[in-house]
């Protein structure tokens, strides 16, 4: 029968792919009739992306047994392997082959296995902190996001529904992994702050309060950028335990207040600069003007508020990053990623009104704001 071994083969395995079928499909088709349309082209794109769950699952499961810092800069063949990880040496050799294809492993000649180039950036400690972020993926988004249905058919984040709690009940409820996601956040942070702590207006600033602020890595930079400066940490008591290790290994603890509390009732802290970044867009229109509220009552007449997130323009289509966020927050916290015209009536709404916008690079936007 001149079946399609192409055609048969996806038709037994959905994760099936025209390459794997070892010879590009032209081998199936007579010569000169395979013609690469960019259809294909499209289609092969979306396969490779809906097959990304491989690469999601390996790196987990790498990650989770300690196997990247086992390795560690040796070779091991993969019954010894298997018996230092304590799993299924015939698996794990099975494994192994899999995180060859990711680059995370590599096969050496003699049979044995190495740490590939992305295995050494799946150690903990990497300053690419990607062994955070796929376990934040995998046990943190991964079920949500397959449940992406139940948000658009009910409205409600498919977080709430898959883990009856909400993303930050939840948090708090599971500590290592609010702490894991604070400390990753944190890493972000620091690590993109020049562009934010340059935009922002330290004229007359002396005290600058973050709210939400997490471990405090928008803090660390603008702490050691202005050494005049002294600051506060306001967030929930649960992720502050984090922020003072954070703070301490960064050396700016001792100029650093901690409070702890609830951004949706009421924020105690008197300063010049409040900043909310990527707080407001993980709420509805409703909690995000009760936190403008909170901050409102907290800020004397001079203070000014600094906004930092992105924006979604007029254009979507033109932002897919920013679309992609909002579909996040959809799915995992019920809030929303909003243009300016969305700020600008949230703020008016909590007495508050739009100084300036700064466009940043990295996607995020400053909005600021003052007491109307
Ligand atoms: C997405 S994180 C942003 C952290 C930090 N601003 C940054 O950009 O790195 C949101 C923060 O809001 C805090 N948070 C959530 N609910 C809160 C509440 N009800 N009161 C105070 N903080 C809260 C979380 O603990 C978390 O640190």
């Amino acid at each position: 029968m001149p079946v399609s071994i192409e055609r048969e083969a996806k038709t037994l395995d959905p994760g099936f792919r025209r390459s794997d079928a070892g010879g590009e499909g032209k081998d199936f088709e007579p010569a000169g009739s395979f013609v690469s349309s960019a259809e294909e082209d499209r289609e092969e794109r979306l396969r490779a992306e809906i097959e990304a769950y491989h690469a999601a699952a390996l790196a987990y499961a790498a990650v989770k047994l300690g196997l990247p810092d086992r390795i560690g800069e040796r070779a091991w063949t993969a019954d010894d392997l298997a018996l230092a990880l304590k799993v299924s040496a015939p698996h794990l050799e099975r494994f192994l082959r899999g995180l060859v294809t990711q680059g995370i492993c590599e096969a050496l000649p003699d049979g044995t296995f190495a740490l590939g180039p992305l295995g050494r950036s799946l150690r903990s400690g990497s300053p690419s902190r990607l062994a955070s972020k796929v376990t934040i993926v995998v046990e943190q988004y991964w079920l949500p996001w397959a449940d992406l249905l139940h948000t658009v058919r009910n409205g409600e984040p498919a977080f709430e529904h898959v883990f009856g709690t909400d993303v930050w009940a939840w948090r708090n409820e599971n500590f290592k992994g609010g702490d894991a996601f604070a400390a990753y956040l944190a890493g972000e942070t620091f690590g993109a702050a020049t562009p934010i702590v340059a935009a922002l207006d330290f004229t007359g600033v002396a005290r600058v309060a973050d709210i939400g602020g997490g471990h405090g890595g928008l803090l660390a930079a603008i702490l050691k950028a202005h050494p005049g400066v002294r600051c506060i940490l306001f967030d929930l008591p649960e992720t502050l335990i984090g922020a003072k290790k954070f703070l301490k290994a960064h050396g700016v603890d001792k100029r650093v207040t901690l409070v702890g509390g609830d951004f949706l009732a009421e924020i105690p802290v008197e300063a010049d600069l409040y900043v909310l970044k990527s707080v407001l867009q993980h709420w509805d229109d409703a909690a995000a003007r009760a936190i403008l509220e909170s901050c409102h009552e907290a800020m004397p007449p001079q203070a000014k508020l600094a906004i930092i997130e992105p924006l979604l323009p007029d254009h979507a289509n033109d932002a897919p990053s920013a679309v992609m966020l909002d579909l996040h927050m959809m799915v995992i916290t019920g809030g929303r990623v909003r243009s300016v015209s969305e700020f600008e009536t949230l703020l008016a709404q909590a007495g508050l009104s739009v100084t300036h916008i700064v466009p940043m690079r990295s996607g995020l936007t400053m909005v600021v704001a003052v007491p109307s």
